[in-house]
């Protein structure tokens, strides 16, 4: 069975009967058929209650959650309360769960932030202007990390690694000391500066004749088709999740440790923090 619009779709009775050629053909495809949705009424014990009646009533009794921290706090409380047996497979853009080198769609993402600022430093290069890009990461900075090293930018914020504006502003005036006249700068957006557009007020006095632009990524990161690199991932972790179940591991998350399938007790992959590669940002200053 599948459930449409996760836990908003338990609770509504959303349910789908699937088989094997479901998910024909559907690799190549951004998105979800399956839908998803953010649902308030999961957050409610009532909401809770009328989730797992429906999944009795389907005779369900093992439930295959993917998402981030979210989804998995959402299945843990359905063990804690009513025992019911979660495996959980790691999707979201930000990477940012604790046991598993990579979530699905990270690499997709990143690729996409990638083309999309290499497209930017075009404008930024041929006007000679410095451009503010905002890429996805709600608490997190994988995304900006990777994409920052990846179009070379100038400078790089993320939440891991808080700047004080000065620094920012020195930093930047170096980077115009050598000559250079255009530049880019990636932020995540849980960055503590408050994302580009706050950024740019904060240096418009200083950078301004530098014809300054923010540019926005949203939610086009979260699209598109995936990178092989995700649709491998998503297939092998889909596989490992119903091995769990069919070995009796559940309240676990399955995930891949140095190319190795592992599986995490879910409370850990929110528990534990998942750090950023410290080297890597390293690497950005030495090659920015
Ligand atoms: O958590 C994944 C994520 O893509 C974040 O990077 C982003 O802040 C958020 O989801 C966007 O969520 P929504 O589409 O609900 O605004």
């Amino acid at each position: 069975m599948g459930v449409r619009f996760g836990y908003q779709g338990m609770i509504d009775d959303d349910f789908v009967e699937m088989h094997h050629h479901s998910v024909s053909n559907i690799l190549q495809r951004g998105g979800t058929i399956l839908k998803s949705a953010r649902s308030k009424d999961f957050r409610t014990a009532e909401g809770r209650k009328k989730a797992v009646e429906n999944l009795r009533k389907h005779n369900i009794d093992a439930v295959v959650a993917i998402g981030g921290d979210g989804t998995f706090r959402g299945a843990t409380e359905l063990y804690d309360e009513y025992q019911i047996p979660f495996v959980g497979v790691p999707g979201t853009i930000d990477n940012d769960l604790y046991g598993t080198d990579e979530t699905i769609g990270y690499d997709t993402a990143l690729n996409t932030a990638m083309e999309a600022i290499d497209k930017i430093r075009d404008t930024a290069d041929a006007h000679d202007r410095m451009f503010l890009v905002e890429v996805m990461g709600r608490e997190a900075g994988f995304i900006a990390l990777e994409t920052g090293i990846a179009t070379g930018a100038e400078l790089i914020l993320l939440p891991e690694a808080v700047k004080k504006i000065e620094f920012i502003k020195d930093s930047l005036k170096e980077v115009f000391k050598v000559q250079r006249r255009s530049s880019l700068v990636v932020v995540a957006e849980g960055d503590q500066t408050g994302g580009a557009l706050n950024l740019a007020e904060k240096l418009q006095d200083d950078f301004g004749k530098y014809e300054m632009r923010v540019s926005v990524l949203g939610h086009l990161q979260r699209g598109g088709s995936p990178t092989s690199h995700d649709r491998v991932l998503a297939s092998r972790l889909g596989s490992a999740a119903v091995e769990a179940l069919l070995n009796g591991h559940y309240n676990v998350m399955a995930g891949v440790i140095n190319d190795k399938n592992a599986l995490t007790p879910m409370h850990k992959t929110w528990s534990e923090k998942k750090s950023i590669n410290f080297e890597l940002l390293e690497l950005a200053k030495v090659i920015r």
